[in-house]
């Protein structure tokens, strides 16, 4: 039997290192998943040793799970700027025959070191109701991070998505504890977090030692309540669109659920910021036969809500809206707001889903706690309602601005010179579309900078073609190419614009961009 003076002792041991802070647990712990029977989670320690885990349903703490740690050796940097070598200790553990909608509680121990108690609940096996949340990109700004995740803890969520890009330099161990741990304590202990890759996450390996659960891929599904949710790796090297697509359609395809949900970082549909368009040609058909309701993205540091789009012509699959949700605390992207949109906000944001059955809402919340977006839809029969049906934007003719942003975003090989015209030309190979595209191409300027030549139209037919626009100018004044901070060409100065009018049907769209010219040689 220990003796009572060694008992005070390493209980006055564990109170001084809990109180302390200095509990030894330098990242975590998060909640990686929970469903209704099972659970993961991880935390990092500066020190080595076997880990354990105890937990039970509130407040006992019957079983415990042990633990042997990864070991990670990485280079950091010092307040006074030294870069020193350090070693952390990574754990990850399951917790097996859970029961559904309990709360339980657990404590992460190790040599030395004893974690608070935390709780969290298990996904309930027959609800027809949840709580979530779903943003990206919260990398770079911890500050606003923060201040997003506590707006969070105020929604009482049952999970929260994010679609990657959490740390600046993923490859940069150091960088993920304040860029990452840090803003997110206080809600990661008690919700999961499910985390779709982002291309800054890196190929070293550090998100997948740190994030994702021991035998679970970068691209996973889980269920809860009414909804299936698939996290998709689309920024890793051997992550092919084509192959991702069949994955998507089969996990859809697997699932009853009432809402399927898709999230990956760089999007399908983009106004914007990257102007993204992963999977092309065969996303935005994919994902309508795979008969998905919500893709949810990141990668532009912007919000953006499309109307749902229509399946292609002729077919029966899903109306999908399409959301870019990279507004986490990254610098944000300009946005080119378009006639598909049905909202678009240069803000950091996530977005707070609730469903009951077969009624969602959606309010998207701003850094500043208001809400800037909101939306409702109804399913009967598996179908949303007509109202929200009657705002669907044509696949073809979001499939037609996609293309024609490409086409029209092209430099003017050299300066154009005072006194010589130049040709402005463009190349466009139109996908098949619902009907004929009638377009008209001119060039605009303030007077008094340019003459210009004549507009051209064209007929472009139903099953899609090429055609080549040639728009001369000739500039009345010197004309400058400035350059970026990373030497990449501005718009040329004075300014010159190609406008765009097309009418497809009843859509009609401007669009509208500056001519950018080769950057000139220092
Ligand atoms: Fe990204």
């Amino acid at each position: 039997m220990a003796s009572p003076l060694l008992v005070l002792f390493a209980a006055l041991a564990i109170v001084l290192v809990t109180a302390g802070g200095c509990s030894g647990i330098t990242k975590g712990p998060v909640l990686l998943s929970v469903s209704a029977d099972r659970a993961a989670i991880m935390w990092e320690t500066d020190a080595e040793g076997q880990g354990k885990l105890c937990y039970g349903k509130s407040p006992t703490l019957r079983k415990c799970v042990d633990s042997t740690s990864k070991k990670v050796q990485y280079k950091a940097t010092t307040p006074k700027g030294q870069t020193i070598q350090k070693t952390a200790f990574i754990h990850k553990v399951w917790l097996e025959e859970l029961e559904p909608a309990q709360v339980y509680s657990y404590r992460v121990d190790g040599a030395g070191l004893q974690s608070k108690t935390y709780e969290f609940h298990t996904a309930p096996s027959d609800s027809n109701e949840v709580t979530f949340v779903v943003y990206g990109d919260s990398r770079t700004n911890p500050d606003i991070h923060r201040k997003l995740i506590e707006l969070m803890k105020t929604r009482n969520v049952d999970f929260v998505v994010h679609t990657g890009d959490l740390a600046s330099r993923g490859d940069q161990y150091e960088q993920w504890g304040t860029q990452f741990f840090a803003p997110v304590k206080g809600l990661a202990e008690t919700i999961a977090f499910y985390i779709a890759k982002g291309n800054h996450e890196g190929s070293g390996g550090n998100f997948e030692k740190l994030l994702i659960p021991p035998g679970q891929g970068n691209s996973f599904s889980f269920n809860y309540g009414p909804v299936h949710y698939l996290c998709l790796d689309n920024v890793s090297k051997d992550a092919k669109s084509k192959e991702l697509l069949r994955l998507i359609a089969a996990d859809a395809a697997s699932s009853r659920a009432q809402w399927k949900f898709v999230s990956y970082h760089v999007p399908s549909l983009n106004f914007g910021g990257h102007w993204s368009d992963w999977g092309y040609p065969d996303a935005l058909p994919s994902l309508a036969k795979a008969g998905v309701d919500f893709v949810i993205t990141g990668h532009s540091h912007q919000y953006e809500r499309f109307l749902p789009v229509a399946p292609p012509v002729g077919t029966n699959g899903s109306h999908v809206t399409y959301i870019t949700a990279g507004g986490g605390g990254a610098p944000l992207y300009e946005i080119e707001p378009a006639l598909y949109h049905a909202s678009a906000k240069q803000i950091h944001h996530f977005c707070l889903f609730h469903i009951k059955g077969n009624k969602l809402t959606m309010d998207t919340i701003d850094v500043n706690g208001s809400i800037i977006d909101h939306l409702e839809i109804t399913k009967n029969n598996g179908r949303p309602n007509k109202q929200y049906l009657w705002t669907a934007a044509p696949m073809e003719t979001i499939r037609f601005h996609q293309v024609l942003h490409s086409a029209l975003t092209k430099t003017v090989p050299a300066k154009p010179k005072k006194n010589e015209p130049f040709t402005v030309s463009y190349k466009l190979s139109a996908p098949a579309l619902s009907s004929p595209a009638k377009m008209t191409f001119k060039l605009r300027c303030e007077q008094g900078t340019y003459e210009l030549g004549e507009p051209q139209t064209f007929t472009i037919p139903e099953e899609g073609g090429t055609i080549e626009v040639k728009l001369t100018a000739t500039p009345l004044a010197d004309v400058r190419v400035p350059k970026d901070a990373q030497g990449r060409p501005k718009p040329i100065s004075p300014a010159l614009w190609v406008d765009c009018h097309y009418e497809i049907g009843r859509v009609q769209e401007d669009i509208s961009k500056p001519i950018v010219a080769a950057a000139e040689k220092n």
